[in-house]
């Protein structure tokens, strides 16, 4: 019985093989020559960042990072860190264990000792600066202060159990307070790339800065078809200079422009704008939403109900099939911009008529990241099913200064590549096999010094040559050359070898002939 491999990849995880990968690498070098073309650069940010950039950036209530953040476990690889962890496992291990409880004035010290080293190390940056420490600190030395006291009462009966109350809640107190950063693998890179303009001071460089990136995201979904755990963007941001329409235009037309280059079939661009955060704009357009909401409340499913509380906007997302005749009679924000915003909007929308870019307006597009403001865009492609969004993008100018930055406006859009690949494949692009051009078959020790020289000649002259490394029989070479998929079979023997001329074989109809090695090279190149 075959031994199977007991490792696999992890679900919502997968190995991108040849001759896929070849089709992803065209995919890839497209967008380098694109974005290239539109004066954008390369950034290469790391895979993960502190948890708190992307909760902050995306959103704290959204999906993706309340239920789809792959948190990393702590890594105490500081010393002070490392010695504050013992020490408050320490005091955890006196609180559960019936043989060890601690003496009043054991554990004093023992949390003023944590709580000294603590101050020490946070003053000095070594540990995260969590906001709430001092009030957690602040709570625990007051109960230890009060059951000091009592203590010192003598008529206090019963001090044991209160004790180990006190006790246990102190070390409860004292487990939230957090000492190590919390990382987390990227869900998205634009909160990354906002905080490389803020790190790298790239508000000093010629305005705006256009960056694009490519790479793995991580987001703990259910995985489906198009929707993986492990799934990689190619995204680009404009950050800093003016807000003016032609940007939100001339980025619109790029991916556009990368989408055609591509081969992508049935693209279809749908935007939208909503607005800004005023009470005369969306702030104002989203309470008259809940308002309406709440009427229609008990049709709604348990997603939206909910949603009308926490973010009435995500109501339009729905799918669910029941809701949308409900969803339809709802206010539409394009009733509810501010004036500068309707503006902005219809400046957009004639700038993209002006570069013949065909879009669609679609007044429930609200994209599913905090960030966003006025222009909201997706694209959606062909041979997808559900999950037919290929990219999705807008406008996002409050991000860098909410991430401590400078005032900055921002724009960008991320492709799911993954869809990109399958909406390119359904539409017959897959990519054959690579084969090989030429494919050696030596025989015999004489011929095999010739063979190496003969690869290398042609791997220079840039051909995909299949050198056997150990020695074939005739038959048996030309059909590995065949199973291949090689178009020329280079045989060399004792023959060749005398001779001096080569044999190239074309295995498509069998011709033959005989050529000096320098002879076989221009032939070769003149195909
Ligand atoms: P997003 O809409 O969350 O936006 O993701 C962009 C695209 O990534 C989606 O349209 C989809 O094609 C792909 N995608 C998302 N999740 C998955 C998944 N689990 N599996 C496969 N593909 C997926 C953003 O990420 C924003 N950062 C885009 C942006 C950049 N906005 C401004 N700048």
């Amino acid at each position: 019985m075959a031994n199977k491999s007991k490792f696999q990849t992890i679900r919502g995880t997968r190995d991108l093989l040849p001759p896929d990968t070849a089709l992803w690498n065209r995919v890839e070098q497209t967008a380098h020559e694109v974005f290239g073309t539109f004066g954008f650069g390369e950034i290469r940010p790391p895979i993960f960042e502190a948890t708190d950039l992307f909760a902050r950036a995306v959103g704290d209530e959204t999906d993706i990072v309340s239920k789809e953040m792959f948190i990393l476990a702590e890594q105490h690889d500081d010393r002070t860190v490392l010695e504050l962890s013992h020490l408050r496992d320490t005091l955890r291990f006196m609180a559960v264990s019936s043989d060890h409880k601690p003496s009043i004035d054991f554990f004093v010290e023992k949390v003023g000792e944590f709580s000294d080293q603590y101050e020490a190390a946070r003053k000095k940056g070594i540990v995260y600066a969590d906001e709430r420490a001092g009030i957690k600190l602040e709570y625990v030395k007051d109960s230890i202060g009060h059951l000091e006291s009592l203590l010192k009462e003598d008529r206090f009966e019963g001090w044991r159990d209160r004790f180990d109350q006190t006790v246990r809640l102190c070390i409860q107190y004292l487990d939230l307070i957090i000492l190590e950063q919390s990382n987390a693998l990227r869900p998205e890179a634009t909160a990354s790339v906002c905080r490389a303009y803020i790190e790298h001071n790239m508000q000093q460089l010629p305005q705006p800065v256009k960056l694009y990136y490519m790479g793995a995201m991580f987001r703990r979904e259910r995985p489906q078809k198009g929707r993986h755990r492990q799934f990689y963007q190619i995204g680009a941001e404009i950050l800093g200079g003016p807000d003016a329409p032609a940007i939100d235009a001339e980025l619109i037309e790029m991916l556009m422009t990368f989408f055609d280059k591509c081969g992508l079939q049935g693209a279809e661009l749908s935007i939208n704008s909503i607005g800004h955060a005023a009470d005369n704009c969306r702030r104002g357009y989203v309470a008259k939403l809940r308002e309406e909401l709440l009427k229609v409340k008990d049709k709604l499913g348990a997603d939206s109900q909910r949603r009308i509380e926490t973010n009435p906007l995500r109501v339009l997302d729905s799918k669910l099939e029941h809701e949308q005749a409900i969803i339809a009679t709802l206010p539409r924000i394009a009733d509810h911009l501010c004036d500068d915003c309707k503006t902005h909007y219809a400046a957009v929308k004639r700038d993209l008529d002006l570069r013949g870019v065909k879009y669609r307006e679609n007044w429930r597009l609200v994209r599913g990241l905090d960030y966003y403001m006025r222009t909201t865009f997706e694209i959606t492609a062909q041979g997808l099913g559900s999950q037919n969004a290929v990219c999705g993008g807008g406008r996002y100018d409050g991000l860098v200064e909410l991430l401590g930055g400078p005032p900055t406006k921002g724009i960008g859009f991320a492709i799911g590549e993954d869809r990109l690949i399958l909406s390119l494949q359904e539409g017959g692009q897959a990519l054959a096999a690579q084969g090989r051009d030429v494919f050696i078959a030596w025989m015999g020790q004489n011929a095999y010094a010739t063979a190496i020289r003969a690869a290398k000649t042609l791997r220079d002259a840039g051909f995909r040559v299949e050198l056997p490394a150990t020695e074939l029989k005739f038959g048996k070479a030309l059909e590995r050359a065949s199973k291949l998929g090689s178009r020329f079979a280079l045989i060399l023997g004792d023959n060749e070898i005398q001779g001096g001329e080569w044999t190239l074989k074309n295995l498509a109809n069998a011709e033959q002939q005989k050529l000096t090695e320098q002879a076989l090279l221009e032939y070769l190149l003149k195909l």
